[in-house]
């Protein structure tokens, strides 16, 4: 039998985890195990273009690879490893960079936006997709698994690839973004799309109270308890419905759409629907963040194996373009 293809994809350790990054993220890519290889990594090196704090770094380092193991993340079927443990991927971004027309880079949305908010642009901010491309092309990844933000980046590292074959031959290879139509967004309490940039997520991994506390902030419309009200327009049955199963959402929708039941009762089942749900990763998190020497182990560990394959890739790229 073939091997399953690959599916990569990073996680930029830039801020706590919340709702939307398990739905849109977290849930999704652990259900690719067993119909891919799955490699993910924690991608410090790319949360180094905006976070300069070595200890936050560190800290949020650990906090995200937690949290997908809290998730389910089985290390022994995904290989999980923090970017930063495998030198050969800056050293493949430095050999991509020569085969990058700037032009590329220059039209990046990412960078573009950054530009037209005049903040300051480093160059390894408009190197970013570089970096990116070196990450899936160490890897030889097929699929990369991302939200439609980053699907430029993955055909950026395709023009990457695809440049450099044409000078070498057939040595990297191109990888396909993996936009799953069905990966759910959340809206936030605000009724915004759940952003860390906007301030409006529901955290992971806070005490319960803290959580319950965000749930009864988020809004609602000031429909009166007996009148009739519409779940799809609400923010708050978008998020019960991801979590519960399909009878209990039919159920709570349809007492909705009858009238008599109140925002502040719809509060009370999705704050005990999260609490419930949450309860087992919770506990595992709090574990994974209590073993630093374990969850370091790990790190490492996945970091040893993801670099004897990112070798083995760099010694034929080293080979063809004629340095050591
Ligand atoms: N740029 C991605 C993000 O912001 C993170 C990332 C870094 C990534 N390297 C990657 C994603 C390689 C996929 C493949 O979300």
């Amino acid at each position: 039998m073939p091997n399953p293809p690959i599916a990569l994809t990073g996680i930029k350790p830039s801020g706590e985890p919340h709702l939307g990054n398990y739905l849109g993220m977290i849930r999704p890519a652990l259900a690719l195990a067993g119909e891919y290889q799955t490699f993910y990594f924690i991608a410090d090196y790319h949360a180094l273009t905006t976070l300069h704090d070595g200890g936050e770094l560190r800290r949020l380092t650990r906090v995200i690879a937690a949290a997908w193991l809290a998730f389910g993340l089985d290390p022994d079927r995904t290989l999980l490893y923090r970017q930063s443990d495998v030198p050969e991927i800056p050293e493949l971004a430095w050999i991509l960079s020569c085969f990058t027309p700037k032009g590329l880079l220059d039209r990046a949305h990412a960078f573009k936006d950054a530009r037209a908010k005049n903040q300051e642009i480093s160059a390894g901010l408009h190197f970013y997709p570089v970096l990116m491309a070196a990450d899936i092309l160490a890897f030889r990844a097929q699929a990369v698994p991302v939200g439609r933000d980053q699907k430029q980046h993955v055909e950026i590292c395709r023009d990457i690839a695809l440049g450099f074959n044409h000078v070498y031959g057939e040595i990297l290879t191109p990888p396909q973004p993996l936009i799953r139509a069905e990966v759910q967004t959340i809206p936030g309490v605000d009724g915004r799309k759940m952003s860390k940039s906007y301030g409006n997520t529901l955290p992971l991994f806070a005490a319960p109270e803290a959580l319950r506390k965000r749930v009864f902030q988020i809004q609602t419309d000031s429909t009166p308890v007996d009148a009739p009200k519409d779940p799809d327009a609400a923010a708050l049955y978008q998020i019960y419905r991801c979590f519960a199963p399909p009878e209990a959402s039919a159920e709570l929708a349809a007492r909705l759409r009858a009238g008599g039941l109140g925002w502040a009762a719809v509060k009370q089942a999705l704050a005990d629907l999260l609490d419930h749900q949450l309860a087992e990763p919770r506990r595992r998190y709090q574990q994974w963040m209590d073993d630093a020497a374990g969850l370091e182990r790990l790190l490492a560990r996945g970091g040893e194996r993801a670099r004897v394959l990112a070798a083995a890739l760099l010694g034929e790229v080293r080979h063809a373009v004629g340095v050591r």
